[in-house]
């Protein structure tokens, strides 16, 4: 029933309590069919593998169940065991590892332990051994998943609470949150400004184990390189001349936390290579430092940008996005999501009724009926400050429609529309052509182009330099010979 390839098998005997699985990653044909005999009855689903790669492909299949134990044999090429082991920690903590080694040494049983592992098995061992390890593995994750649960569904309750809104696509958003949420898989969650990219990450904070932990935030773009790198990874005392004492980094303040890195397209090429390096192998050194530290830490990184873009104008490190983008959460703007308005819109009305100790009863037909027309441009955060506006103004029970405010914006949207000729036109040449009447107007100065746009410099500036623009005031541009 054995091959070289590896193969699955699930146990149709005596049923145990459903959820428990198990995988078995040895190499040994023989031994594996009588490590898995051993275990069978112990588990619903028994997945034996013989490959390195096969194990560590069904670890991280975000579509199944994660596995409650996993076996696996230390020396798999260059110790694969490990690799494994950080595979199942990743993708679920509470999975019990149990390494095991022929000739397996003292450090051999140090180091996995210190890496997370739940028990180190030398080879070679009687069947009743490994049963017996593995049973108290059993008990330790089915613990470690009660008291989880508990506090989750607590945590949960907590900050879903927060989160407003009955559409399918926010729906699917927060249960894919909730999803990843027990593991270390880095998120990366995109959406036009003010769509609740940061209540997402709050609440996979919330709802994962971490949440005992620290939730530190980082925003990317509110700093300059140097500043936002020793934000990040600390600096010691005199690493530069305005450094007069050691800084502990954010990656060190999120230890056993979550790291929420929100507008990553914003962060320099040369940041983005640091940051790299600190995802492949957990490890970064303070700027002006030679120790190197260790942090266990989960990252969500968060961005209004269209990565993909920012990646084909050079902008944004592609390896870098795959590293980031391991699960992606898209949240729609608001104006794809109608459904949601009304609802989150009474929601803001009755938080700020509250605050401000008014009696408001709700909304207006006419009132309610401008809030569903408008376009909003800013989502949510638009709806939440016209809605404390609203708040502010109402006279009487209700929000009437002169409340709202929203009158001037729609007519200023209405006004201005490109002319589209009947045989169509890139959007490209739109954008090429509102990008150069901005500079124009501005006297060629970026920033002040960026603030006309609403974009920001960074933005700008990629865009110029995908469609090529150059102008003589640029003078960074220009080499000197
Ligand atoms: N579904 C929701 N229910 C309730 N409040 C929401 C929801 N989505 C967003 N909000 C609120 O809208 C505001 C903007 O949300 P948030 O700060 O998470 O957006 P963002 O995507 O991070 O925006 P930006 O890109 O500008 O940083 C916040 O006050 C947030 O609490
Ligand atoms: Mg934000």
């Amino acid at each position: 029933m054995s091959s070289a390839e590896g193969f699955e098998r699930r146990s149709t005997a005596r049923r145990p309590p459903a959820g428990r699985k198990l995988l078995l990653l040895e190499p040994d044909p023989s031994l594996r069919q009588r490590m898995l005999d051993a275990l069978d009855e112990r588990f619903r689903v028994v997945d034996g593998e013989s490959q390195l790669e096969r194990a560590l492909e069904r670890l991280s299949d975000l579509g199944v169940e994660p596995y409650d134990v996993v076996v696996t044999d230390l020396q798999l090429g260059a110790r694969g065991g490990l690799a494994v082991l950080r595979a199942a920690r990743e993708r679920e903590d509470r999975t019990a590892t149990i390494l095991t080694a022929a000739g397996g040494s003292v450090q051999d049983a140090v180091d996995s332990m210190r890496q997370g592992a739940f028990d180190f098995l030398p080879k070679p061992f009687e069947m009743p051994e490994l049963q017996a390890r593995v049973d108290r593995a059993l008990d330790h994750a089915r613990l470690v998943g009660e008291v989880r649960g508990l506090r989750a569904e607590r945590g949960r309750g907590q900050a879903r609470a927060r989160i407003v809104g009955g559409s399918a696509v926010l729906r699917d958003a927060v249960a894919m949150a909730e999803r990843v949420a027990p593991g270390r898989t880095t998120v990366l969650i995109t959406g036009e400004t003010g769509t609740g990219k940061e209540l997402i990450a709050g609440l996979i904070h919330e709802t994962s184990p971490r949440r005992r932990g620290p939730l530190i935030k980082v925003n990317c773009a509110a700093l300059p390189e140097t500043l936002l790198e020793s934000e990040l990874f600390g600096h010691e005392r005199g690493a530069f001349t305005s450094a007069d004492r050691l800084r502990i980094g954010r990656f060190e303040q999120a230890d056993h936390g979550t790291l929420f890195l929100d507008e990553i397209g914003d962060m320099s090429l040369a940041t983005q290579a640091k940051l790299l390096r600190v995802l492949q192998d957990q490890q970064f050194q303070r700027l002006g430092g030679s120790r190197v530290l260790q942090s266990d830490v989960r990252i969500v990184a968060a961005t209004h940008c269209d990565l993909e873009a920012a990646i084909a104008a050079g902008a944004f490190r592609e390896d870098l996005y795959f590293r980031l983008n391991v699960v992606g959460i898209e949240l729609p703007p608001l104006r794809d999501r109608p459904d949601d308005v009304e609802a989150l819109a009474l929601h803001f009305l009755a938080e700020f009724a509250a605050e401000m100790g008014k009696p408001l009863r709700g909304l207006s037909n006419a009132a309610l009926m401008r809030i569903r027309q408008h376009e909003w441009p800013g989502n949510i955060r638009e709806l939440r400050n016209v809605m404390e506006r609203a708040a502010l103004l109402a006279v009487g029970g209700q929000v009437a429609e002169a409340d709202v405010g929203l009158q001037q914006l729609g007519r200023e949207l209405a006004r201005w529309r490109p002319g589209l000729p009947p045989e169509g036109l890139p959007l490209a040449e739109i954008e090429r052509a509102v990008l150069l009447e901005a500079l124009e107007r501005t006297g060629f100065i970026q920033k002040d182009a960026a603030s006309l746009l609403g974009v920001s410099r960074r933005k700008l500036n990629y865009m110029i330099q995908r469609m090529g623009i150059t102008h003589s005031s640029w003078r960074i541009n220009r080499r000197v010979d």
